[in-house]
């Protein structure tokens, strides 16, 4: 029988069967009266880029990222029985002190996923977060924060449902992040996830993140990713109204087919370390990314002047110097610097030098490929 069982879950893993049903929790205990939990989780950022959903954060596309090592969210999720179970109950503190205007975020992402998690109105939550990087420094605490929150979560429910395999827990946590915001969910695990389906990514699926399969060059190895803050404001156009903007899109039908075919690239390019062919695909994905904002309808520019200052230096250092340093950019102004640990000497003394007087207030911050959410405390 338990082969039986095991070999179902084969199939289905390789035929990408798993259904949204198979994260229903149904059977749990109700002996738990009360405890707390404290999980990190990184941001990422994304190498093929996810731009344009479907319903139920569906990805019009397959997308794939590095997992960031400092750049993280730590959350504490303090839980305790309480009688009325009709509505949802929590009180949200950002380092420390309540923040009202964080919670409209947490009560839609509870609305949800609470088919997946029917326990949660069993419960008031205390959920007490920080980021380890600046307060709005234009790096977005969603992926982040939705991926710590989303492992606590899974942490009460294994309280609940001892049994719950280690696979399970953090494909559920990855399944419920994507419901919060949809990149979180590439931010459960290390250090190369893929979200949404792709016939060459063994096991990959629309509804959550998995870890890159197949063994990384060690070119790749502590990959580098300095991200210089050109603009630490609020972005004009919201990713949510971006994503809405491919409806309708003229180039979204090109764009969702080349997508796969660039992460079909990324693909070969990290397993034989081709740092000159993926210096291409994510440098042209970033670009893309913004011509696709560039060309909607309401059109719109979330690069500011010094970002494109950056682009053109990095090109003429790399040009000059032969020093494999590129970039890439997410919804908004800041650049992320990548590039290989081996010329990290060199490609911080050219940041130093020639970039950070683009930067806000001269500011930047150094991160590396990382290895996903960690269990802080456990009570
Ligand atoms: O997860 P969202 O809805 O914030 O969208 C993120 C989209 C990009 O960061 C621009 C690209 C990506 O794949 O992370």
């Amino acid at each position: 029988m338990i082969s039986f069982l095991r070999n179902k879950y084969l199939c289905e893993n390789i035929f990408n069967m798993i259904s949204e049903t198979d994260f229903i929790t149904n059977h749990y205990s109700t002996e738990i009266n009360h405890g707390s939990s404290t999980w990190s989780a990184p941001s990422n950022i994304a190498l093929v880029k996810y731009w344009g959903k479907k319903e139920n954060q569906i990805p019009a596309n397959p997308s794939i990222s590095f997992t960031l090592k400092n750049c993280k969210t730590i959350t504490k999720l303090s839980y305790s029985k309480k009688e009325d179970t009709a509505n949802f109950s929590f009180d949200l503190l950002f380092e420390g002190k309540p923040k009202e205007d964080f919670k409209p975020k947490i009560q839609k992402f509870l609305d949800r996923i609470e088919t997946y998690c029917p326990y949660l109105k069993n419960y008031h939550f205390t959920i007490d977060t920080e980021n380890t990087f600046p307060h709005s420094s234009g790096i977005a605490s969603s992926a982040s924060g939705m991926a710590a929150l989303a492992m606590n979560i899974m942490g009460l429910e294994k309280e609940l449902c001892p049994s719950i395999t280690d696979e399970f827990f953090y494909q559920k946590a990855s399944f419920l992040a994507r419901l919060g915001s949809g990149s979180a969910c590439r931010s459960i695990n290390g250090s190369i996830v893929v979200w949404g389906t792709h016939n060459e990514i063994l096991g990959s699926s629309n509804l959550f993140g998995v870890e890159f399969p197949t063994l990384i060059h060690p070119n790749f190895n502590n990959y580098q990713d300095t991200i210089l803050l050109v603009d630490k404001g609020k972005k004009q156009v919201s990713s949510t109204v971006g994503h809405d903007l491919m409806h309708n899109h003229p180039f979204a039908e090109q764009r969702f087919l080349q997508a796969p075919q660039n992460l079909s690239r990324i693909k070969s390019i990290l397993e034989t370390g081709n740092i000159e062919g993926f210096i291409k695909i994510v440098e042209s994905e970033a670009l893309t990314l913004h011509a696709m904002m560039l060309t909607s309808m309401p059109y719109f520019i979330l690069m500011k002047p010094n970002t494109l200052e950056i682009l053109n230096k990095i090109w003429e250092f790399r040009n000059r110097t032969k020093i494999p340093v590129c970039f890439t950019l997410d919804a908004g102004a800041n650049v992320h610097v990548l590039y290989p640990e081996n010329v990290l000497v060199e490609t911080l003394q050219f940041i130093k030098d020639e970039l950070v007087g683009y930067c806000q207030n001269g500011q930047y911050i150094c991160d590396e490929i990382g290895f996903g959410s960690e269990l802080i405390i456990d009570n």
